[in-house]
């Protein structure tokens, strides 16, 4: 098992490319099977769900063209087979896209039922709900979701929870139903709104993306296209809040600032300095920052997917804080491990009580998922001494090339695979 090893004190200072979004790839990785022609994806992140999620595809036969680390060409014209199987479910819950896709292609599929996750038991019944709504059979057999229709159909459907995975996978079904769908209480993020426009890059009428409803004209058949993911905003929303962590001077190149709102209003209140510009945002930390309150919201409020990053910054802040998360069940155990490096924190429910302390002591910590393994480097980057985060193949699963790029803006940080590796680390910083 691999492990990161962090000196940290040093500020981070410099520049730093972010990669395309890992949430808006996956889907439109999926959505490009939902043609026989030809689609080109540029800017993919270089990210080991990316890699799953090709294989699935591949999987159930579509043609699938590496060109390299961040480009692919994908045919669906050549797939054979509608039934994903469990074991890539069981590695990346998104490939539950699939389902949309293949339905609103074929008017069937069978996917592996997704389990839980470290951070809830994340149901998919919004899912099935609009599925049936367009005109679906589905039913759960074997630990399968199996989804068949004689005839899609446009549906005006109220999602009962603003669902990010809902909205995708139901807007692919219904890009090629019969008719009009209107979709209401919709999810509203950046990556929503990437799959309707590489959706309609390929013939399809999605309009409203990223407003609370959604119209969709079926359309009969979808053409090829040539489509680059949006940045990533989650991945640049953490090289900001490392910038906060260590008192450094960071600016995240290849960005839309907008997607980063809610991020900097947040670090504005703590006490960063912010500067935006066209694609890039600066972000500088000088003195201990402030306490403040926060609460997790669907976009464009402030996302579940930043909740650990700003834990961190708050645990060494001038005060108490407390943070609400109102979007997942169980998005806290990172705190338990940042308790061992002396955070003081109170959790209670969806509320944590973080009562800012001076300094970290670096330990050995262990990664829970993909976004509070990002937040505990950041622990180990704002802490003097040495820290090991053990179980980074979560961080690898979400952010590129993650320890090359902190390096890149002064990060002591090593990827290593042995407690030999790790003491001659030791040895090389002390
Ligand atoms: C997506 O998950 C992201 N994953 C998550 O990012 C992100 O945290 C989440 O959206 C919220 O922004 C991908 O895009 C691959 P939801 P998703 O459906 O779609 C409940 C990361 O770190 N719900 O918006 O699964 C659900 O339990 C990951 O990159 C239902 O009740 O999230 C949760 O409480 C972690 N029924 C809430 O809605 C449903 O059918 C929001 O979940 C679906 C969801």
């Amino acid at each position: 098992m691999e492990q990161y090893v962090i000196k940290g004190g040093n500020p981070l200072v410099g520049e730093v490319e972010i990669s395309g979004a890992k949430n808006a790839a996956l889907a439109i990785l999926a959505a490009a099977i939902m043609t026989d022609e030809t689609v080109l994806i540029d800017n993919l992140p270089d990210v080991n769900d990316i890699n799953v999620m090709l294989e699935a595809i591949s999987g159930i036969g579509a043609t699938v063209q590496r060109l390299d680390r961040h480009r692919v060409k994908i045919n669906g014209g050549t797939i054979t087979d509608f039934n994903i199987e469990y074991d890539y479910i069981k590695k990346i819950r998104a490939s539950y896209y699939l389902l949309g896709a293949l339905l609103g292609k074929y008017s069937k599929a069978e996917v592996a039922l997704p389990g839980g996750c470290n951070i809830g038991s994340r149901p998919i019944d919004q899912h099935l709900k609009g599925f049936r709504a367009l005109g679906a059979d589905v039913d759960i057999e074997h630990g399968k979701i199996v989804a068949e229709s004689e005839h899609m159909r446009g549906t005006h459907l109220y999602f009962d929870v603003v669902s990010v995975g809902a909205t995708i996978n139901v807007m692919m079904a219904a890009a090629m139903a019969d008719g009009l769908t209107i979709m209401e209480n919709v999810a509203k993020e950046p990556h929503v709104v990437d799959v309707a426009n590489f959706l309609n890059s390929m013939g399809a009428n999605i309009r409203g993306a990223g407003t609370d409803v959604i119209k969709i004209r079926g359309v009969h058949s979808l053409h090829k296209s040539e489509y680059s993911i949006i940045p990533d905003q989650i991945e640049a929303g953490t090289f900001m809040f490392a910038a906060a962590a260590t008192k450094g001077d960071v600016t995240v190149l290849n960005v839309i600032p907008k997607h980063l709102d809610a991020t900097i209003s947040k670090l504005k209140d703590i006490g960063c300095e912010i500067e935006e510009f066209d694609d890039a945002v600066r972000v500088v930390a000088k003195g201990r920052l402030r306490s403040t309150q926060v609460k997790t919201l669907p976009y464009p409020g402030y996302p579940t997917d930043m909740q650990p990053q700003i834990g961190v910054v708050l645990a060494l802040a001038n005060g108490t804080s407390t943070i609400t998360e109102s979007i997942f069940e169980n998005r806290f155990k990172y705190l338990d491990e940042l308790a061992r490096m002396g955070a003081v924190i109170k959790v209670e429910g969806n509320s944590a009580t973080i009562e800012g302390v001076e300094k970290f002591s670096g330990t050995r910590i262990s990664a829970p998922d993909l976004r509070a393994g990002a937040a505990l480097c950041i622990a180990g980057l704002a802490t003097d001494g040495v820290t090991i985060v053990d179980d980074i193949k979560y961080i690898q699963r979400g952010y590129e090339r993650f320890e090359e790029k902190l390096q890149s803006i002064g990060g002591i940080i090593e990827k290593v695979a042995s407690e030999k590796e790790i003491q001659k680390f030791v040895l090389k910083v002390s």
